[in-house]
């Protein structure tokens, strides 16, 4: 029986990192230096409909019947079959493997869902589409934390640069000049779901004050896309620093993040700021690729746990 494998990239988020919730557009760039991979066999010693789970990365090892039907791999597969028309799965047992930190910010939950949808429908003999897939690991992503905006299981969907706006088409960014990312890892684990919830608290009690950051930094996003398209890296690097400091402002950044970005900026990046939900998780600096050795060992000296250096590429024009 042949084993059906599928992968998905990390991302992170270059701008508007919740002001996305509230509606304002936000650009993310996959990484593929770090993915999630899913593997999927016949189980045939398996009686019908059970799914044996293996993801070593969580300590899991158990039948999907023994997890809670509110988990995210419940969720996933209910939404897997009801679109598919499966009543019944064949007996299968999964693997999950992933070199993405977990609550970090890379978005290792919808990568592995995507990774999943990929393997499974495949197995299945109905592969699914593009969209299918983001939309089936967006309604997974809910389970993860109740109101995504979307961005992460699109990015890793479409492994593009997006320039993404609830609701809105989806619209991949074209990069006509490659730039180079530091990611570095604060070592501190961040529930999204509960840094979401935070900032939904304070922008219930002081509503104008939380719009008015979200436009700024929904302001800055359209900034940096122009930036980006034109092919003006090095002008993105100021802009990372003023989205920064706007995160601030909303109250997610943490003493262990401020520190990595000023360190980063003091060594002489282009900019620098908390990447995904803050509170921990990781931040990015924007560098020069001859430089990114350096900037890299002088956030690992500072104290961050690891980090990853990545190239977005050139996209091809359409
Ligand atoms: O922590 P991450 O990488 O999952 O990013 C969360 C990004 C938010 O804008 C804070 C939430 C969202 O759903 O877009």
């Amino acid at each position: 029986m042949p084993a059906f494998t599928a992968t998905a990239p990390g991302k992170v988020i270059l701008f508007g990192e919740h002001a996305v919730v509230y509606n304002r557009p936000a650009i993310a760039v996959p990484v593929t230096q770090a993915q999630a991979r899913a593997t999927v066999t016949a189980d045939l010693r398996g009686s019908l409909g059970r799914v044996w789970i293996d993801a070593p990365a969580i300590k899991l090892s158990a039948s999907l019947e023994s997890l809670s039907p509110d988990h995210p791999f419940n969720v996933l597969f209910h939404a897997l079959r009801a679109k598919l028309g499966v009543t019944t799965l064949p007996a299968m047992r999964l693997r999950i493997a992933s070199s993405l930190p977990v609550a970090a910010g890379m978005g290792s939950g919808a990568a592995v869902s995507v990774a999943i949808l990929r393997a499974v429908s495949a197995f299945l003999g109905q592969p699914l589409e593009d969209t299918l897939v983001c939309e089936l690991a967006f309604q997974t992503e809910k389970a993860y934390h109740s109101t995504p905006s979307g961005i992460d299981n699109t990015v890793i969907t479409y492994a593009r640069p997006v320039f993404f706006r609830r609701g809105q088409p989806l619209e991949f960014l074209q990069v006509v000049q490659p730039f180079t990312l530091i990611i570095a890892q604060s070592g501190i684990a961040s529930s999204t779901a509960s840094v979401v919830n935070r900032v939904r608290r304070a922008w219930e009690q002081e509503t104008e004050r939380y719009e008015m950051l979200f436009d700024r930094i929904g302001a800055i996003t359209n900034l940096a896309r122009q930036h980006i398209v034109l092919g003006q890296p090095a002008a993105l690097g100021q802009l990372m620093n003023e989205n920064h400091s706007l995160l601030c402002e909303l109250g997610v950044s943490c003493p262990e993040l401020d520190h990595l970005v000023q360190t980063a900026q003091q060594a002489g990046v282009l900019g620098a700021k908390l990447s995904g939900a803050g509170g921990g998780g990781n931040m990015i600096a924007l560098t020069l690729l001859e430089q990114a050795e350096a900037h890299a060992s002088a956030l690992l000296q500072a104290g961050a746990t690891s980090v990853i250096v990545t190239t977005v590429q050139t996209t091809p024009i359409e």
